[in-house]
């Protein structure tokens, strides 16, 4: 197993999980918290939300049903840029219990962004500004937003942040990449400054923290930092929260446990489906690996369930 070291020292931001669609989503929530513990908060993947008058779909349905959240606090995700259904899924949200929905304006996909949602939304200010008047005044929830900060280059932050800090936001999570960056390249923590020190409401940080020494090193930097959302770092480590909370690292044992879990809950759900869903996670719990080459090479061609097992009892052989 890859070792990412331990940590010191008294501050501990608190810790969520990132919404990243196909991958933490309500199973995935369960089965992690079961097997390494709850975190602070965790974000649903991005839902999309009904006509006004109408139910969520049945697949955000399952995603947000309380029955399947038992325990953790969830903050639901909507990519929407229409304020009426926002509104319309805040209210559903509310009944169901919730206490905060969160606005995704970072999705760099091109049918997104098209659309002007996502970080699309960074395209047209004034649309966001109004947007965000009318939501903050006419949800019952309180409004999160996680954003990019900008879709082609970095100067676009200035105004974007002027926009967020007319409005009464719960939290604004930023990850400090612009949309052409999809997932690449270094996030920037100097627009995260500039939130710190102008922001009215709180803030937290999201982007490439996969060891407790790069946690270190934001809190070095932002000792104020208060939430910090895991993505990908997660995924390669499934014991990273823990680690950042000085616990143990991850064990080989552990980590096939939570992979059986995983891999039996998909199955009940989606039947030999559950393999592309599985090799979606290996993507990423490669990682975890001294040979993430070997892992990838073992379950690139894997179709039927059978040599999935095959696959997966030689990569924990
Ligand atoms: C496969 C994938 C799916 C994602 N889905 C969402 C999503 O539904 N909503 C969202 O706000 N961000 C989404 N993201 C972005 C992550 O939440 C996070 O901002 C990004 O991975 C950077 O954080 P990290 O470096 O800790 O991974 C997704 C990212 C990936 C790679």
């Amino acid at each position: 197993m890859s070792k990412t070291g331990t940590t010191s020292g008294p501050r501990k931001p608190l810790l969520s999980l990132a919404p990243m669609e196909g991958l933490t989503g309500h199973t995935f929530r369960r089965i992690h918290a079961e097997c390494f513990g709850a975190l602070d908060r965790y974000y649903t993947p991005f839902l999309t939300p009904p006509r006004v008058g109408s139910s969520f779909g049945k697949r955000d349905c399952g995603e947000v049903d309380p029955a399947n959240n038992q325990g953790l606090h969830v903050v639901p995700q909507l990519l929407t840029k229409n304020a009426d259904e926002f509104v319309w899924s805040s209210e559903l949200l509310a009944k169901m219990g919730y206490r905060e929905v969160n606005l995704n304006v970072g999705c760099p996909s091109g049918t997104v962004v098209g659309k002007g949602r996502g970080a699309g939304f960074l395209r047209d200010l004034d649309a966001l500004d109004t947007f965000l008047s009318e939501v903050c005044s006419r949800s019952p929830l309180p409004v999160s937003v996680k954003t990019r900060i900008g879709v082609a280059n970095d100067e676009e932050y200035g105004a974007i942040l002027d926009v967020y800090c007319r409005h009464p936001l719960a939290e604004l999570i930023v990850h400090p990449r612009v949309r052409k960056d999809f997932y690449r390249g270094k996030p920037r923590w100097e627009p995260y400054g500039e939130t710190l020190r102008r922001a009215p409401f709180p803030v937290a940080y999201n982007g490439d923290i996969f060891t407790c020494g790069d946690r270190d090193a934001l809190l070095a930097a932002y000792p104020e930092t208060r939430h910090v959302m895991l993505g990908r770092g997660l995924l390669y480590n499934p014991a990273l929260a823990r680690m950042l909370n000085g616990g143990p690292a991850l064990m080989l044992a552990e980590l096939k446990r939570f992979h059986d879990k995983l891999f039996d809950a998909y199955e009940a759900q989606m039947g030999g489906n559950a393999v592309f869903r599985m090799k979606e996670w290996w993507s990423y719990a490669q990682h975890a690996f001294d040979d993430p080459v070997s892992v990838h090479r073992a379950v690139r061609k894997v179709r039927t369930v059978a040599d999935y097992q095959a696959a997966v009892a030689k990569i924990f052989g």
